[in-house]
């Protein structure tokens, strides 16, 4: 079998136009912007407004990147959506998605938290490896605002809504993804989960007196697992791609907290030079997170043709997951101005 690597031939970003900065935020709970910033590095993130939706923001995050890779649904052979926020909990999110852009291929979604994106492209680079599909269009978008109990001040300041997708294809060349980890700790799966509101314990007055359908986080072990595992996970798969850490080019963490990324950059003994961060803007947009920050590392010139980076994610499940990936001769050699979604509607 002729097994090819999956390469990015086409990127693009969607986030709703509504900031909510931490001087907002500090008027609906007890918070300042001093100890947000701080504490996470976060300034402002996004929320969605009246006619953003799970499904809107993926297509039109989608339509950017058939547009870069010169696609159109036609083309698209499967799509993975990596989202924990549906709009209906059935069918899955994918299935609007593909309907929305105009798309007959298969669809599939997976909810893996905040590590859900890296899931996604590893399972497209499966299915380009065994040659069973040529052009996939791999999506992470949520819109997380929806579960966050804005009386908790421990994890509403932390989240904000975004998508973004890429196009993968066969790779001629050695780009594409080079190594891979995909992780599971069950064990802690309570750190960080949404009580109620599915079939242990289904939606009641009840649960929503005691606001048990928003999420609930232990921020001090989530910290810690996410520390550890960042760094495992990069110099686990570095070492899988034959390279060390500092061979990287740029390391895409996932955008879940500055003081997680600094901690990890001196545990490595990276420069934070070598980190991609948007986090001050964005928030941490779960399944969204690694997606918008190498749509921006892209558009941003901080990735170019023969680059190697390595991203990382990590939330709930506990879960974890990273990729090396090289990127092909695409990336760098397009104008990545994003052009409107409605213009291609
Ligand atoms: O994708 C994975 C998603 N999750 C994460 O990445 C979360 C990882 N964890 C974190 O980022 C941090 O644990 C937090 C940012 C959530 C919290 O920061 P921390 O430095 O671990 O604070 P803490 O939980 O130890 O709380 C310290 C103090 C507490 O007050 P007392 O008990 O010392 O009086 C909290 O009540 O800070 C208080 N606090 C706040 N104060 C002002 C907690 N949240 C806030 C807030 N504003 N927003």
């Amino acid at each position: 079998m002729n097994m090819r690597r999956a390469e990015i031939t086409g990127w693009g970003k969607y986030v709703p136009e509504k900031v909510l900065t931490n001087d907002d935020l500090s008027k609906i709970v007890d918070t300042t912007d001093e100890w947000i910033v701080a504490r996470t590095g976060i300034k402002e993130r996004r929320v969605r407004s009246a006619t953003d939706t799970t499904t809107t923001m993926a297509v039109a995050a989608s339509h950017d990147a058939m547009r870069v890779a010169g696609l159109t649904a036609a083309d698209i052979d499967l799509i993975v959506v990596a989202n924990s926020s549906p709009d209906y909990l059935l069918p899955a999110p994918a299935n609007f998605i593909q309907h929305e852009l105009g798309a007959t291929c298969p669809a599939l979604t997976i909810a893996a938290g905040c590590s859900g994106w890296v899931y996604a492209l590893v399972t497209g680079d499966q299915f380009i490896q065994t040659g069973a599909y040529k052009c996939i269009l791999v999506i992470g978008v949520e819109l997380i605002s929806y579960a966050l109990d804005y009386t908790d001040r421990g994890t509403c300041i932390l989240f904000g809504d975004g998508a973004a997708a890429v196009v993968i294809q066969p790779s001629q060349t050695d780009a594409g993804v080079m190594s891979f980890e995909l992780g599971s700790d069950g064990g802690q799966a309570y750190n960080l989960w949404v009580p109620g509101g599915g079939t242990a314990n289904p939606l009641s007055q009840k649960v929503i007196d005691q606001r048990e359908h928003y999420i609930r986080m232990n921020g001090q072990e989530v910290f810690k697992f996410a520390v550890r595992k960042l760094t495992s996970c990069l110099n686990n798969i570095t070492t899988q791609a034959g390279m060390s850490v500092s061979d990287l080019d740029l390391v895409i963490p996932h955008q879940a907290n500055l003081r997680i990324i600094e901690t990890a950059a001196r545990s490595l003994n990276l420069p934070m030079d070598k980190f991609f961060v948007n986090l001050h803007k964005y928030g941490n947009t779960s399944a969204a997170s690694i997606p918008l920050a190498l749509v921006e590392a892209i558009e941003e010139g901080r990735l170019k043709a023969g680059d190697v980076t390595g991203m990382v994610a990590f939330g709930s499940g506990l879960s974890w997951a990273g990729a090396v990936m090289r990127m092909g001769a695409k990336v760098g050699a397009v104008n990545a101005a994003p052009v409107e979604a409605a213009a291609l509607l």
